[in-house]
């Protein structure tokens, strides 16, 4: 299918009522995730009623990247082992996940750079407000793109394979009529995200202030390591700078050293 064949026939906007809601049980654990009191033990007991994102937690546990012995680790070593940040990354992407199906590997790729976004921005943040404010936007702030691939695969493939990237904001406008970004903020509206998450997804590419400039500038300097780039480009650097201030040079080695680091226990999410 070419992008041209599909362009006058695809609209978002006809086919934003079939984008499904989350899974209430999958959006308490994060909220639990997300709250003061989050033990292991607390966790551990709303893990142990889903039976995927145990899964999920256990397999990364008994990973490579974590274990070393030959003994199988359980869920609550495995809780211990992972940590909360981690299980909060597993909670939420898999919430998402199983709501959007796409077995592509462009989907897993896009996966892979929310994770890489997202481990970056929690070890970024200088305190707990701005951990979860940050960790949900960078894990989320493509989440425009997760809908296009959900709702126009074939379509979105296309536009991918054409540019040789994950294609522009202008592009998918002319081709859907909306870009991502105004696609995952009208999704994460939908779904009932805080204002500030919305906020980031929505202006994660034209930054508006500090959080969303701190995403822009992270996602930005992931899709150059994407591309074995791994500096950012001087256009990126004005827009984030009167939100950031002098400190982002600093901030653009930290993102490529992070983003080294993170890319082999990402390897394991899959
Ligand atoms: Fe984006
Ligand atoms: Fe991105």
């Amino acid at each position: 299918m070419t992008v041209e064949s599909t362009k006058a026939q695809f609209c978002v906007e006809k086919r934003f009522d079939t984008i499904p809601t989350l899974d209430a049980t999958r959006m308490r654990l994060f909220e639990v995730l997300q709250s003061d009191d989050a033990d292991i033990e607390r966790v551990e007991r709303i893990i142990s009623t889903d039976p995927a994102v145990t899964a999920k937690v256990i397999k990364l546990a008994n990973s490579p990247f974590y274990r070393h012995a030959q003994q199988h680790l359980g869920l609550h070593q495995s809780l211990l082992t992972i940590g909360l940040d981690m299980v909060k990354c597993i909670s939420l992407s898999m919430t998402v996940m199983d709501r959007l199906k796409c077995e592509t590997r462009y989907a897993r790729d896009l996966w892979a750079h929310s994770y890489a976004a997202a481990l970056i921005a929690i070890s970024l943040s200088t305190n707990k407000a701005e951990k979860d404010r940050l960790f949900t936007g960078a894990l989320l702030h493509d989440l425009g793109r997760m809908i296009f691939l959900f709702l126009a695969p074939e379509v979105y493939t296309a536009l991918i394979d054409s540019e040789g990237c994950r294609p522009g904001e202008e592009l998918e406008r002319q081709t859907f009529s909306l870009s991502h970004t105004e696609l995952g903020e009208a999704v994460a509206r939908k779904w009932n995200f805080p204002g500030e998450i919305v906020g980031i997804i929505g202006s994660h590419h034209r930054p508006v202030n500090h959080d969303s400039a701190l995403i822009c500038l992270i996602n930005h300097v992931i899709c150059r390591c994407e591309m074995g780039i791994p500096e950012a480009d001087p256009s990126y650097l004005c827009m984030v700078r009167p939100f950031l201030g002098d400190g982002y040079k600093d901030l653009v080695n930290t993102i490529v050293q992070r983003y080294k680091t993170n890319t082999v226990v990402i390897e394991n999410l899959f």
